[in-house]
């Protein structure tokens, strides 16, 4: 078996640990590894190389992805899906481990379909937004980045006696506000997974201020593309003088949590004896509850994530 690995779509922290895990692995089990750099674009273009230690030494610690990533319009192209078969096929590789998100993940179900290669995805992005896992890689030290902003914008709106509106990055998903907003005790979260009551937060929060409340910290998704008119309903509802934080890129940055290293190691070594241990895979790794398991890449890109309602109820109270 020759076993190549790859990033695709965001960058996500913790894809650099998962590299390295990797090689060493790989050649732990007498098998030649390969990277792929700059993620499907990258393998159209045949930028493929056999990994050795040293392409892999003092990265753990590293944000970002030395094999770098992209999102590739080209791949959606029959044509240049078959370019990027040919490539694999020179190099003799024939398993495939890409770690991606759920856009990432289409992609390589087409790809599966038309050519004979084996992978497994590892869900690898800040959003945690992919079907049947509790847990994406990197997710952690995007909360870890937030929550830092978040209790540091707290000490200056506390100071200074105004509000925050601090946007959070997750595309359609709620999962970072929403944890975010729990953790660093918000007085107000904006999701699209949840209607925002304005009366009865108006009702509570003036209650508040009155009892003698000087500061506000609102989290709004990005998804829900409200994080203006939150600042203007914030000046006209409690007359706090208001700021916008959109903390941006920065959430997607950072060397990786101990968490997020430790998950990559483990999403790694079983995706490798998977694929060794099966003919067959188009697979992604989860992780629920403490067990990891293989879900089939169709039953992963078709359904979509939710929320658990766990955490859904915890922000009741800032209803
Ligand atoms: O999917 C990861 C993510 O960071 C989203 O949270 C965000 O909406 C998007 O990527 C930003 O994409 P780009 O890096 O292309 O601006």
């Amino acid at each position: 078996m020759s076993i190549a690995i790859m990033c695709s779509g965001g960058d996500a922290p913790g894809m650099n640990p998962a590299v390295k895990k990797f090689v060493d692995y790989a050649y732990e089990k007498g098998l030649q590894p390969y990277l792929i750099y700059d993620g499907l674009e990258g393998l159209i273009d045949g930028r493929i190389k056999k990994a050795s230690y040293k392409d892999v030494a003092g990265i753990m610690h590293l944000g970002g992805t030395i094999i770098r990533t992209s999102r590739s319009k080209r791949f959606y192209e029959y044509a240049y899906r078959e370019q990027a078969y040919q490539n694999l096929k020179k190099e003799g590789i024939d398993s495939l481990i890409v770690l991606g998100g759920d856009g990432s993940f289409r992609a390589l179900d087409i790809f599966h379909k038309e050519f004979d290669i084996r992978f497994v995805g590892i869900p690898t992005t800040i959003d945690n937004d992919i079907y049947g896992t509790q847990y994406c890689l990197g997710v952690d030290t995007a909360l870890n980045v937030i929550r830092d902003a978040l209790d540091k914008i707290k000490d200056t709106a506390s100071a200074f006696s105004r509000a925050f509106v601090v946007e959070t990055m997750g595309r359609e998903c709620g999962y970072l506000a929403a944890v975010s907003a729990l953790t660093s005790g918000a007085e107000i979260c904006l999701i699209p997974e949840m209607e925002f009551d304005k009366k009865s937060a108006e009702k509570r929060l003036q209650k508040e201020i009155v009892a003698g409340r000087r500061y506000l910290l609102a989290v709004v998704a990005e998804g829900v593309e409200k994080t203006e008119a939150t600042k203007e309903w914030i000046e006209k509802s409690f007359g706090l003088e208001t700021r916008v934080s959109v903390l941006g890129h920065i959430q997607r940055g950072g060397n990786p949590t101990v968490y997020d290293r430790l998950m990559a190691f483990e999403f790694i070594l079983k995706s490798v004896d998977y694929l060794q241990d099966n003919a067959k895979t188009n697979k992604v790794i989860v992780y629920n509850a403490g067990r990891f398991d293989f879900l089939d890449i169709e039953t992963v890109v078709q359904n979509r994530y939710t929320i658990s309602p766990h955490i859904l109820s915890g922000l009741k109270h800032l209803d």
